[in-house]
């Protein structure tokens, strides 16, 4: 059965939800307490397994480059000045094996997947936004683990989804389900941000993918709407097929390109930092007192 080996970060996407910010950094650059979301998410592929990462990046945006790249003059400062702890956090960001493609324009999701072709070069590959997280307990299966598991074991593409109920419905991409075995759902349709009416389940899109090679001709094929393709274009032929798998995932989601998102993102991590954990708790008691 096909191995899991690759994974591509879409990086390259304008974050006009968070201007003025992501006029010069990009989205995924956003950092929870003290690390940008990007670095946690190739620390997720590293805990399963996954060592060769793409990211999209766009024109001229160096700002990921140099964040995973060498930097020779902090490290050999950090050493003088004795600062072992620090020297080692440096060096952490430069064990991944990460290499870049450029999305000339930000035509969306599946544009940016276009520009990882000859990376993918027809192999499985997961697929993470680059402004979510997904936090998971020592006692919880993460949730690439648990997609790569499900791909390696049926070949089939899959895709992780939440619950969702009333007005969260219309906010993603929603699935209908053919089947579910042991917790492993059967993809039968999808829909773009339904109404409540229309919604085929609970179940909501999330950014975590596993993806068969083959997606990337399907993405070629497709009509683009508004002159633009559609991901789920591509995963609704798969669902057509039988070919679409979906799971929820343990763990929580944080969607840090949205502004909310980001806030609870960085309490909750604050909240379980050892260095600044039990002040973070003190000082929201003591705020909530005040307000
Ligand atoms: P979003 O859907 O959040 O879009 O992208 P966005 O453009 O970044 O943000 P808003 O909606 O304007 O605030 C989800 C992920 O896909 C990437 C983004 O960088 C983000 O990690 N993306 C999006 C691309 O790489 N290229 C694109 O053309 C669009």
């Amino acid at each position: 059965m096909k191995k899991v080996k690759k994974a591509v970060i879409p990086a390259a996407g304008l974050g006009t939800r968070f201007l003025p910010i992501t006029k010069a950094i990009p989205k995924p650059m956003l950092s929870v307490l003290d690390k940008p979301t990007i670095q946690y998410i190739a620390e997720e592929l590293i805990s399963v397994g996954i060592e060769d990462i793409l990211i999209v990046v766009s024109p001229g945006s160096d700002v990921i480059k140099n964040h995973f790249g060498p930097a020779e003059d902090l490290e050999k400062r950090l050493l003088e000045d004795g600062k072992q702890k620090l020297y080692e956090i440096e060096r952490q960001t430069q064990r991944f094996n990460v290499s870049f493609a450029v999305q000339q324009t930000a035509n969306g999701l599946a544009g940016a997947m276009l520009c990882a072709e000859e990376f993918i070069d027809g192999e499985p590959f997961a697929l993470l936004l680059g402004d979510e997280l997904i936090f998971a307990d020592k006692d919880q299966t993460p949730c690439m683990k648990r997609l790569v598991d499900i791909f390696e074991s049926t070949g089939k593409s899959v895709i992780a989804t939440m619950e969702v109920f009333g007005d969260d419905v219309s906010k993603y991409g929603n699935i209908g389900i053919r089947e579910e075995v042991d917790g492993v759902m059967e993809v039968s349709s999808i829909i773009e941000k339904p109404s409540l009416a229309e919604a085929l389940s609970n179940n909501a899109i999330i950014g975590r993918y596993v993806f068969d090679g083959k997606i990337i001709d399907m993405l070629k094929t497709l009509t683009p709407r508004n002159n633009e393709i559609y991901l789920t274009d591509a995963m609704e032929v798969l669902a057509n097929n039988k070919e679409l798998l979906a799971s929820t995932f343990e763990g929580t989601r944080y969607d840090v390109g949205d502004k909310f998102g980001y806030i609870k993102a960085n309490v909750e991590y604050a909240l379980r930092s050892e260095e600044i954990g039990a002040d973070t708790l003190e000082y929201i008691k003591e705020l909530a007192k005040r307000i």
